[in-house]
This record gives C-alpha cells, structure tokens and sequence, in this order.
C-alpha cells in the first residue's frame, strides 16, 4: 500500500475528506469523492481499491473513473451500477466473485481491459456479459472455476488482442466459439480438461499468434482443427493425451516456430509417419516426441526415426499429400462445401466474419457430449478414447533431451512476453496498450500524483483554518 502521513491520508482518503470539508461548510465546494480506504487520482481518474477486503463494491467510486483496481478483495458479486460506461480498465482479479449480471458492463464501449481472473468460484458467465465491448483488447477468465463456456460469450469483440482462459475446468469448446476474434494474437487454454479440437474450433483465429493448450486430456485433434490458423508462431500441446496427430494438422500453420508436443504417449507405428514426416520438414524448434508404443518403439524419439522405420507401412498415408501446403483436391472440395472462406487472411478481414453461413453441423448441444466425436476425418484415432488412463503416466517418459517446458505463470500479467517471438514486427503490433506495470505503476504514480494535491489541500485548509480564527 501506498505509505502516507497520517495526515496526509486523512486528506485525501474519502470519507475522511468529506468530513473535514462538512466541519467547514465547502462540500459543495470542493467534492473530491473516493471510497474511503481507496486511493484516488485524476487524469485519468483513477481509483485503486486493492487488497482491503472489501466485500463489495465500494461506495463512492466517482461516476467519471476510467480505471479501477480491486483486486485481492473478498468482492462477491457484479451488478449493473457498480461501475460506468467511462470505465476503460477494471482489475478485479483474485477475489471470490460468485455471480456476474449479465448487465454489468452493459454499453461499456470503452472498457479495454477487463480482469476477473482467480474467482475461483465464479464457475458460470451468462452469454450476454461481454456483449458490446466493442473495444476490449484483453480479457482475464483464467482460474474462474468455468466448467463450460456458453455459446456467444465472445461474439462481437473484436478487437479482443488477449483471452486468457487457462487454469480452469473446460471439457469443450463448442464450434466457432471465438470466430469474431479477429484481433486474437493470445489464447491461453493451457489446464484446463479439453479432450478434442474439432474443424471448426479455433475458425476465425487468422490473427492468432500464440495458441497454448498444453495439460488438457487433447485425444483427439481433427485434421482441419488449425486451418485458420496461418499466422500462429507457437502451438504447445505437450502433457496432453494425444497418441497420434496427424501431419496434415500442422501443415496448415504456414508461420510456426515452436512447437512442443513432448508428454504425449505417441503411438509410433504407422500411424505416426505423417507427423514424422511433417516434422521432418519443419524449420522451426521443436520439442521431442519421444515413442510409448508399439514396444519396439518405446522410448524412442519419433524426430530420430527413420524412412526404414516406416518401410511397412502401406501406403494409405501418401507422403506427399502433406508435402506441401496445399490442400489436396478432396480437401479442397471439402473445404467449399463447409463454407469455410476464413482460411485465406483477405476474406476473413472484418465484415466477412459477421456474415458466417451456418454449420453444417449441428451447433454445441450433441458436440458437447462426451463421447460424441464428429463424423469424418480424423488426426487421432478414436479408438484411444477408450483408453484414457494410460496416459496417466506421464512424468517419466519425459527424456533428458527435453527442453524444460514452459507453463506460463500468470504472476503476473507479462507471461505471454516469456514466450519467445520469432516476429517482431507482429509483436510490436500486438504490444498491449494499457500499462502493464501497475499495480505497482498505479501506487507509485497515486503516490506522486496525489502528493502535490495534498499538499495544496493541506495548504488550502491550514489558510482558511487562520482566516476562521
Ligand atoms: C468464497 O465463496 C464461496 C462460495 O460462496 C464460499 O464457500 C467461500 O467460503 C468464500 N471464500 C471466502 C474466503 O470468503
Ligand atoms: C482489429 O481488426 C480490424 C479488422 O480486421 C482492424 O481494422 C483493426 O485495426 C484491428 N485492431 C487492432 C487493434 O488490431
Ligand atoms: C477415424 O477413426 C475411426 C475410429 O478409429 C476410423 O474408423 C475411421 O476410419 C477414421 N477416419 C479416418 C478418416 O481416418
Ligand atoms: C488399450 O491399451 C492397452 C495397453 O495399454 C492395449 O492393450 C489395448 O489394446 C488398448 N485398447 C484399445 C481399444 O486401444
Ligand atoms: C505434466 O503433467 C504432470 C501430471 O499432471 C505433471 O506432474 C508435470 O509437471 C507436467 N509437466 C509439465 C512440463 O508441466
Ligand atoms: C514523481 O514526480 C516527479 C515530478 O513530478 C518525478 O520527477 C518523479 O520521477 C516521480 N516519481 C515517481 C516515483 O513517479
């Protein structure tokens, strides 16, 4: 907190402002409100509330604040008219928020950085609460307890730069769940309980940059899954469930540079010589992808195997299928007859996306059963569902060779600028505008700002003080 004289805290902490100036007829005067406990500053108006266990929302928050950090409170609930429309940053993280209005931040159209993360029990949002926030950039759901994400949550933001959605409970995403995320360069997932990625998952992403989904139980990834996906640098899907994935899944990321797959139970038969073979050819860093089958295989690193490892295998797998690029033919056809025309960059651009022709198939009720897996193409066999403990042993088949993994730490809010970036020129693009500082920034400049206001109020008080005698 921000250390203060006695003195000088009672001028400026609110209430005890208001009293001051009460006892000396000039409320009307001067009305400098802040809530009591709480540190104010101007230009922007600036409210910082944080770690005073506030159980709620405090009183007196001015109607004019742009920023507001309450963080590290006991805050239960939002509620429509607890904040304005003048909001651009609200902290709000590491409380015990149960329950979210969905009106709450209702016309909010200037908010840009909205951070609920570390509710852990807010474990619901209705589809409606970030409706509109037409400029938010970076959104904080990460340890919220969220099981499930309802259908719209994320529609219409877009200019949304960041999601943070990791360390929660997820099992689905349902179809086109971030299609309007144009803007999207982050999308943290990592820890979370995802078995599957279908076609259509990740559609609309053609900005994303960095796609982490590493500790889920991923089984099942469909070949189309990344298919939008044209400009991700960093795809980390180690520590997941995944026995086979198919080479065509990555040969849709034209800009990958890091890559990490290790903490898999591979399954290095000739299921595999599509992934080998990707891997192969790809120029950017890649982890191991060390073999837990068939037993000939075992421990093996599938990167070190050879064309001789997959001589018995038949050709159903073509090589060349994955060789370039481009889609095959069939793919091509498939392609159209999904509707998919955000996979080239210039069509997804803006209004494109708000005219999405409907799925063919059905939206998320029979998807978001377990169990239920779409018809079609696959990466990974299904036949591995069925054998969902296995890969429970996870730890040891991890090799000295591995490079140590990343798990992004959210302490605090400059995770995703550990990742290493390969395109600085995307970086600068996507460099976040609001201060990442605070909240430190916030009380050194709450400190300093407010500093030469005291100074003049005490001044003010103590004159007037010697006028009234
Ligand atoms: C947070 O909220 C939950 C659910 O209402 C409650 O069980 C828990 O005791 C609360 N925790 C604290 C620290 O208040
Ligand atoms: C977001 O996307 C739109 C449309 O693609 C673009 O006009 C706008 O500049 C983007 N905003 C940012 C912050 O990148
Ligand atoms: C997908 O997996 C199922 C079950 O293992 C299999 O029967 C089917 O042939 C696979 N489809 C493709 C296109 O590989
Ligand atoms: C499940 O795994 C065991 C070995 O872990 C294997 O023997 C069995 O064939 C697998 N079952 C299926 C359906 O893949
Ligand atoms: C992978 O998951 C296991 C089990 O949850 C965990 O012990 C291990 O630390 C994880 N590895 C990494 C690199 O996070
Ligand atoms: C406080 O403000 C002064 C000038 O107003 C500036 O020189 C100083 O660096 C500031 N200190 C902090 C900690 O921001």
């Amino acid at each position: 907190m921000v250390s203060e004289t006695p003195l000088a805290g009672m001028l400026w902490k609110g209430g005890h402002v208001k009293l001051l100036l009460v006892l000396l007829g000039l409320e009307a005067h001067l009305t400098i409100s802040c809530p009591v406990n709480c540190v104010c500053y101007p230009s922007p108006m600036t409210v910082s509330c944080q770690a005073h266990n506030f159980a709620a929302i405090p009183e007196g928050i001015p109607e004019n604040s742009e920023r507001i950090f309450l963080q590290n409170n006991q805050i239960t609930m939002l509620l429509r008219g607890h904040f304005a429309p003048s909001l651009v940053t609200l902290w709000i993280y590491s409380n015990n928020i149960t329950f979210i209005d969905p009106a709450t931040f209702e016309g909010f159209e200037l908010l840009e950085e909205l951070d609920l993360g570390d509710n852990r029990y807010l474990r619901a949002l209705a589809a409606e609460t970030f409706q509109g926030l037409s400029r938010l950039h970076a959104l904080h759901l990460h340890k919220c307890g969220l099981s499930s994400l309802p259908t719209g949550i994320f529609s219409g933001l877009h200019n949304l730069q960041y999601l943070y959605l990791q360390d929660n409970h997820i099992e689905f995403l349902q179809d086109d769940i971030f299609v309007d995320l144009v803007n999207l360069s982050h999308l943290f997932l990592h820890g979370n309980k995802l078995w599957s990625l279908h076609q259509n998952t990740f559609r609309g992403l053609i900005n994303l940059d960095r796609l982490l989904i590493h500790q889920n139980q991923l089984q099942w990834v469909h070949r189309r899954a990344f298919h939008d996906l044209k400009r991700l640098t960093t795809l980390y899907l180690f520590n997941n469930s995944l026995s086979e994935l198919h080479g065509e899944c990555l040969a849709h990321l034209s800009a990958l540079s890091f890559l990490r797959l290790n903490g898999n139970p591979w399954e290095c038969d000739c299921k595999a010589r599509s992934l080998w073979d990707w891997l192969r050819r790809f120029r950017g860093s890649s982890s191991n992808v060390i073999c837990e089958s068939p037993d000939g295989m075992q421990g093996k690193n599938l990167k070190d195997l050879k064309a001789e490892d997959f001589r018995d295998c038949s050709g159903s797998e073509s090589l060349h299928q994955i060789k370039t690029h481009t889609f095959s033919t069939a793919d091509r056809m498939a392609h159209k007859d999904h509707h998919s025309h955000h996979s080239s960059k210039e069509k997804g651009k803006g209004k494109d996306l708000d005219h999405v022709l409907p799925n063919i198939e059905p939206a998320a009720p029979p998807a978001s059963r377990p169990g239920y897996r779409k018809p079609g193409k696959n990466c990974t066999s299904h036949k591995s569902r069925n054998n969902i403990s296995k890969p429970a042993s996870l730890g040891p088949r991890k090799s000295m060779h591995d490079l140590p993994d990343y798990v992004p730490d959210y302490k605090h809010k400059l995770s995703f600028d550990m990742i290493p970036t390969v395109n600085p020129k995307r970086k600068a693009k996507c460099t976040r505008r609001t201060p990442i500082g605070s909240p430190s920034g916030v009380q050194q400049a709450a400190g300093n700002g407010s500093s030469s206001l005291k100074t003049s109020l005490l001044a003010f008080l103590l004159v007037l003080a010697a006028i009234i005698r």
